[in-house]
């Protein structure tokens, strides 16, 4: 099954223009290989320099949260519509740091899945369990928590346009990455999870790891049967090293 291999940035809230000029530049001139992808998601306010700066075949933009609602009294918030404005294409959704620190919810995080694909634009959904819930070996239980609330608002056929990114909550800008089996073992479970309810689209489903990623582990964890790419925090934001690993991956 040859699905594309992805490798999102994922900027947080770190950046600044420079860092938008420096990136844009350096992947401009990146090779990518045969059937790769980038996504970069800076902060909201960077999005048009990074829109206008942006000139490669498969190097995409993608935000980091996005709200349900098209328009009106929302302060603070963005809407799809206004994402599609700047040439977005993907929206991280359900991020653990949205989970934790905003408290959002399974439900809320379909919600958004449903409004991003709506819009026609591809949701990134994450999902992952912290270190309490893998040491009480609940991390199935938990994935699958978080899967069925978006399964049952979209349902499975949608999950064709979407990608998943797996990222352990314990590994997340920890330096402690799981190892290529570990993450490629949760990797079949939510591929088999999926598969349950329909293997086509299962099979179709591109399966992002994140949690430390960098350029020395990348294609051990990039080579899993199972794992179609990543989706980077702290590595993202150094350029020499997200260039370096752009430009390694090979696709499937
Ligand atoms: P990290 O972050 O690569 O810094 O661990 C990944 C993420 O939170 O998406």
């Amino acid at each position: 099954m040859n699905r594309r291999t992805i490798v999102a940035a994922n900027w947080k809230m770190n950046g600044n223009l420079n860092l938008v000029e420096y990136m844009a530049k350096r992947l401009n001139q990146v090779q990518l290989g045969e059937n790769v992808e980038v996504i970069v998601c800076p902060s909201f306010p960077y999005l048009s320099a990074m829109a206008n700066q942006l000139a490669h075949d498969n190097i995409y933009l993608g935000a980091q949260n996005v709200n349900v609602q098209q328009s009106g009294a929302f302060t603070g918030e963005i809407s799809t519509s206004m994402l599609q404005e700047f040439a977005v294409k993907y929206v991280i959704v359900g991020h653990s740091e949205r989970r934790s620190i905003y408290h959002e919810t399974s439900v809320e995080i379909a919600d958004k899945v449903k409004a991003v694909l709506a819009a026609k634009l591809t949701p990134i959904l994450c999902i992952g369990e912290s270190l309490e819930q893998r040491t009480a070996e609940q991390t199935e239980q938990v994935l699958a928590g978080q899967l069925q609330p978006v399964i049952d608002a979209i349902g499975i056929e949608k999950f064709k346009d979407v990608v998943i990114a797996y990222e352990p909550v314990w590994a997340i800008g920890t330096g402690k990455t799981a190892s290529p089996e570990m993450a490629q073992a949760t990797h079949l479970f939510i591929r088999q999870f999926l598969a349950a309810n329909n293997i086509d689209v299962a099979n179709k489903v591109p399966l992002l790891y994140g949690g430390s990623v960098n350029a020395q582990n990348c294609e051990a964890l990039f080579a899993q049967t199972d794992i179609d790419g990543g989706l980077l925090g702290g590595a993202s934001l150094k350029v020499d090293e997200f260039s370096q690993i752009c430009s390694t991956v090979k696709g499937s």
